[in-house]
């Protein structure tokens, strides 16, 4: 299939490209880069939700699924988009959000039945929004309670309702024959809940995966992952046919076997969350690869693959990514190794993550070239770190990226960890190649290894080193 060993780049359409000098990156403006994006080596493009949002939460409350959001430009706008990506030989994933709509969704009002509602004076159970406070809010017009996994403005559907199941797959179709290629599914993991609305029990430990505040005080057994969520994946692959799916399924990586019995891969969420040392990474990832799991270590809600490994260890981390097998996201700016910015004041996103979503930086103007206008959420470092200064240097995280991925198609199957020194990460891919990675701040003997094929600092040179500098990673033949 296509997507094996592929990397998908994941745009956030509002911080990509603006073309109408509104502040707010378009579908044609994301057309104007394809450039950038082909030149990168990926495969594939995932946009985050283009379609018709009140904006509560950054078009991941949707008011119509089959629309794109004028802000964003036209349905024809996005045939010109995919054929201008299929001509240049990539492919395009959407963003499927089947878990909720926005309240605002005539749905809501015109088809309570498709949501999950409750009677009574009080929320039905003890369940905890994923941004904090109750999962229920009481609908001023009904009396009655509706569930949310996320922001009260993100009413979540019923997907033991036929109806649900039958739109959203109507949805799908309608990418599908517009030409798109596969979706990345939102929130997959909480289509399906305890039919019984049974409550959540304590937290008994700390959680596998990082929770927000007071929805980490539960453990949450009822309200996500239901027993029998393969129904509804099996109602999504139904309609997707043998298109890419790819699901966002918050869950350790011992929890996801379900899912890939319908899916082609999903997050590896421990990976993205990893403290960045050798023993931890080794550890997560030889669990992962058991699985098809998409390897992923930032996008618009975690923050910055630069931030989370330290600016010292981004050359790395992205080789990491870059040469594991399997499908890898790459997050639009962390191919420049762009860091998190200041955000918004007041900020945007109530739940913090504006930080993750500056613009793209372009060039080095103050605006980075993102727009000619007032960008939504400022600029953070155009003249220090862009696309166009570090496309002509050797040196540059960009060039770097671009190396790691056109080496992949010559890796090989088959991936094996090889003991090393401390905070040194190294594995073989296939039957001809070693990675070798220093986490740490001082050199490291490197793993016996032949001529260098890649080297994080400088250009490869002859034989591999025998020691790794600080931060210092390299791919090379196997000795
Ligand atoms: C996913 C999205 C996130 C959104 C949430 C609710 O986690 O990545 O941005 O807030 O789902 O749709």
């Amino acid at each position: 299939m296509w997507w094996e060993d592929a990397v998908v780049y994941q745009v956030y359409p509002r911080s990509f490209q603006d073309s109408d000098g509104d502040g707010v990156g378009d579908l044609p403006g994301i057309a104007a880069r394809l450039d950038h994006v082909e030149a990168l080596g990926v495969d594939a493009l995932w946009l985050s939700p283009v379609y018709p949002s009140p904006l509560a939460d950054f078009g991941y409350d949707i008011t119509d699924h089959m629309a794109i959001d004028p802000v964003y430009g036209t349905l024809d706008d996005f045939d010109a988009l995919v054929t201008a990506v299929h001509g240049r030989g990539l492919r395009l994933l959407m963003d499927l959000v089947p878990c909720h709509t926005s309240i605002e969704h005539p749905w809501f009002r015109e088809h309570p039945d498709r949501y999950i509602w409750a009677d009574g004076a009080k929320p039905p159970n003890n369940w905890i929004a994923t941004f904090g406070g109750p999962a229920w809010t009481r609908d001023e017009r009904s009396g009655r309670w509706y569930l949310h996994s996320f922001y009260p403005e993100q009413p979540d559907l019923d997907w033991r309702n036929p109806e649900v199941v039958a739109a959203m797959q109507d949805v799908v179709r309608f990418w599908l024959d517009r030409g798109v290629d596969g979706f990345r599914i939102d929130a997959i993991d909480r289509l399906l809940k305890d039919p019984d609305l049974r409550d959540d029990p304590p937290a008994r430990a700390a959680p596998a995966l990082p929770l927000l505040g007071e929805y980490a005080t539960l453990e949450h057994l009822h309200s996500v992952n239901a027993p029998d969520i393969e129904t509804a994946l099996g109602g999504l692959r139904e309609a997707a046919g043998d298109a890419l799916l790819v699901g966002e399924v918050y869950l350790p990586t011992a929890a996801l076997a379900p899912y890939l019995r319908h899916l082609d891969a999903a997050f590896c969420f421990e990976l993205l969350h990893a403290p960045p040392d050798a023993k931890t990474l080794r550890a997560v990832l030889e669990a992962a690869l058991e699985l098809e799991a998409a390897w992923v270590l930032s996008n618009h809600d975690f923050g910055r693959l630069a931030t989370h490994f330290g600016p010292e260890r981004a050359a790395v981390a992205m080789l990491l990514l870059l040469t594991l097998p399997g499908v890898a996201f790459l997050y639009q700016g962390d191919e420049i190794g762009m860091s998190e910015g200041p955000g918004h004041d007041p900020p945007l996103d109530r739940a913090g993550r504006d930080r993750a979503r500056h613009p793209m930086q372009w060039d080095g103007t103050p605006a980075g070239g993102f727009t000619t206008g007032e960008p939504w959420l400022p600029v953070v470092d155009a003249p220090a770190r862009n696309a166009a200064a570090q496309s002509g240097d050797p040196a540059s995280m960009l060039s770097l990226a671009r190396a790691a991925i056109a080496l992949r198609s010559e890796l090989g199957g088959g991936t094996r960890f090889l003991d090393a020194a401390d905070d040194v990460l190294a594995f073989r891919r296939g039957s001809g190649h070693v990675v070798a990675l220093n986490l740490a701040g001082e050199p490291r003997p490197a793993p016996p290894a032949g001529d260098l094929r890649l080297v994080t600092h400088g250009g490869p040179s002859g034989a591999a080193p025998s020691e790794l500098g600080a931060y210092q990673g390299f791919v090379a033949r196997l000795a």
